[in-house]
């Protein structure tokens, strides 16, 4: 596939895998392509955990599906995230960052605004929301063929030094390339992230995967091939949408946003359209 193609295909998969195992040769290129990636004085500060024991997978859905839950009931998810929630298409549009939830249960969409709320909170404790995604995440987890834990190398990873902040970066660059193989390989990856907001669950993953005390956990991820035509999950988001040139890139000085319209024309394949780039109608100098 072409580079650029890769890199507009890679996406974060909110659904479901195939059954399928992944094939030991797509598990190879996937941390050979993290390999490949840059860090300083070529430490190589990553370490790898590839996870297809369907008992120590089910052993980390159940506590992805807990902590789920938990932070939902508990309210924390949504204290901790607000700002990153969009509330309509428009305010994305303007934005054009963070996700906005557009698939939902209809009985839920009455109160979409309202989530944040004490009275949001206690709704959605009373419609059983937060075990319903606590379920849907662990069924989610536990029916993909393969886990990867990616973890550092502590003597690298020093948080507080520059050493810390490297291999974090270096990690990072890791993740990106396996992220890539991902598309080209037809596969979908998933973050596995809410037992890392829950301490006691973070180390119960540890002690799934027997990790040595001289390495510390920094990211769990389910991955697996993608099906054909992909029903959307029940509750699902979208964050496909980039910022425009202008609101994240300067030209000499950070007082002199680039212009959206720079460039256009340039490298990019014919047909890459990168939500980056300003629609037809912009290019026409319409708002
Ligand atoms: C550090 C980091 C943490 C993330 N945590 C989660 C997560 O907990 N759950 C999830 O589904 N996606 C997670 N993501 C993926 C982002 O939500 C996603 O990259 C973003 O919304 C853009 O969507 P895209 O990856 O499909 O382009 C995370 C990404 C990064 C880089």
């Amino acid at each position: 596939m072409d580079f650029f193609e890769v890199v507009k295909r890679r996406r974060t998969t909110n659904g479901p895998f195939l059954p399928d195992p992944v094939k030991p040769e797509h598990q190879r290129l996937l941390v050979e392509a993290a390999a490949m990636a840059p860090s300083h004085f070529n430490s190589q500060p990553w370490r790898f955990a590839l996870i297809d024991e369907k008992e120590k997978i089910e052993e980390i859905a159940r506590i992805s599906g807990e902590s789920m839950a938990r932070l939902m009931e508990e309210g924390t998810f949504w204290k901790r995230y607000r700002p990153y929630f969009r509330f309509s298409e428009a305010e994305m549009e303007e934005r054009r960052d963070g996700i906005f939830i557009d698939q939902m249960p209809s009985v839920l969409k009455p109160f979409r605004k309202q989530i944040f709320s004490n009275t949001g909170q206690s709704i959605m404790n009373r419609f059983g929301v937060p075990k319903t995604l606590g379920e849907d995440n662990r069924k989610l987890v536990a029916n993909s063929p393969l886990i990867l834990a990616v973890m550092l190398d502590k003597n690298e990873y020093r948080p507080g030094e520059l050493s810390g902040f490297y291999s974090v970066f270096g990690m990072g660059a890791a993740v990106e390339n396996i992220w890539l193989a991902t598309a080209e390989l037809g596969m979908g990856i998933q973050f596995v992230s809410t037992p890392m907001e829950i301490p006691e669950n973070w180390r119960r993953i540890e002690e799934i995967i027997a990790m040595p005390e001289d390495l510390a956990l920094m990211a769990v991820y389910r991955l697996g091939y993608v099906p054909e035509g992909n029903k959307r999950p029940t509750i699902d988001w979208q964050s496909s949408q980039r910022k425009r040139l202008s609101q994240f890139v300067f030209r000499n000085s950070c007082e002199t946003p680039e212009d959206d319209e720079v460039g256009l024309g340039g490298v990019a394949p014919e047909g890459f359209e990168s939500p980056v780039r300003p629609g037809p109608e912009r290019r026409d100098g319409n708002p």
